[in-house]
């Protein structure tokens, strides 16, 4: 069967009229939440070892079995699953990406993640967020992100897999374009569950590292950096970097973190970690920046004022924060084309 949506963000093929393809992004929303139902059952662990019948699924997922057939088919249309014969459900490359081991990294706890009420709340005010310029997640969740993540520990586990699954997606491109093996502490700020630090500790078998996230953070943290075998080399440390953050690194990394802030506080972030460092040492900010043309990079930045109150930085806005925090701006390392666009390497050195 072939898909009507070439491309899974939505779009529709380029001939289709302007006022399809609007209808189509209109409707976009519902492809995140297909996609994130899809994820949520674990279909595509179920379809993995090939085409099952809609009953079996059914079956499998408790799922209303009409309800479960439609979500198929409206998959089907947007890429993730074929019906190659009339009530035989297969997966397709895309699909794939869900499953719990796809290789190189699956995309099922982001994909649940976005489509869960933490993301998905906030987004739905969007307009107020534009028109007054402050974060929706007060008024959409009854209080800021990282708190429902806190009373909400499932959700907050799952967007921290999510994080992770990104993350561990980069750590592969960083490896290959930083190196590590000149640093012997790596100190990784805001680091959730570890996943890019226990990347770069393997890149840099000398070193140690601080893996440093909110105290509810640490056990699962702890439990996925023993699964790297690196317990004996990672000291965890829960804590708040608007108040401190662990001393004795020679490379700190922050990645995805300052664009969670506005700029008050994100320099409140840099100026602890310039406490805490000695100078001459590196500091590793891994984020977009932002360019003028068009861009994926452009709707992170809005998500982050919606989501958070945060903001994407340009690389004259990243300087600004850094060197006023005490830090020179040395380079700016920019991801391999077809990479995840959403990175960047920023590297400064504390003065
Ligand atoms: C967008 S996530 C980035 C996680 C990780 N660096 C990555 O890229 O996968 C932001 C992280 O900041 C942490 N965080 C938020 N507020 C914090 C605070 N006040 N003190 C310490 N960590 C905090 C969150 O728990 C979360 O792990």
């Amino acid at each position: 069967m072939s898909s009507t949506y070439d491309n899974p963000s939505a779009t529709a093929p380029a001939d289709t009229s302007p006022a399809v393809r609007l209808i189509q992004m209109v409707q976009g929303y519902q492809v995140t939440q297909v996609v994130g139902t899809v994820a949520r059952l674990g279909l595509a662990d179920r379809l993995i070892t090939g085409p099952k019948s809609s009953a079996e699924l059914t079956r499998a997922t408790g799922a209303d079995p009409d309800g479960l057939v439609r979500l198929l088919r409206a998959a089907a249309t947007v890429g993730l699953i074929t019906e190659a014969e009339p009530d035989r459900f297969g997966l397709t490359p895309l699909g794939a990406c869900l499953a719990t081991h796809a290789q190189p990294v699956s995309l099922r706890d982001f994909a649940i993640a976005v489509g869960a009420p933490g993301h998905w709340l906030p987004c739905g005010r969007m307009f107020d967020a534009v028109m007054n310029g402050r974060s929706a997640t007060a008024t959409a969740l009854g209080m800021g992100l990282w708190d429902y993540y806190r009373e909400n520990p499932e959700e907050g586990a799952t967007f921290a897999r999510a994080m992770g699954s990104l993350s561990a997606s980069i750590a592969i491109d960083i490896a290959a374009c930083y190196d590590v093996t000149r640093f012997s502490r790596i100190v990784d700020i805001g680091a959730s569950q570890g996943i890019l630090l226990a990347s770069l500790l393997e890149a840099a078998p000398q070193a140690t590292g601080t893996l440093f996230d909110r105290p509810e953070m640490i056990t699962q943290a702890r439990a996925v950096i023993t699964a790297r075998g690196l317990a004996e080399r990672v000291e965890l440390v829960g804590g708040d970097f608007l108040t401190e953050v662990p001393p004795g690194g020679d490379l700190y990394v922050l990645k995805s973190v300052l664009h969670d802030w506005d700029d008050d506080h994100a320099q409140r972030i840099l100026a602890n970690c310039h406490r805490a460092a000695r100078p001459g040492s590196t500091l590793l900010v891994v984020e977009g920046v932002v360019p003028t043309e068009p861009s994926p990079l452009h709707l992170m930045n809005l998500l982050m004022l919606v989501q958070v109150g945060g903001r994407e930085r340009t690389h004259e806005q990243h300087q600004a924060l850094l060197e006023a925090a005490g830090y020179r701006l040395e380079r700016v390392i920019l991801p391999q084309p077809g990479a995840y666009p959403g990175w960047s390497l920023l590297e400064a050195h504390r003065r």
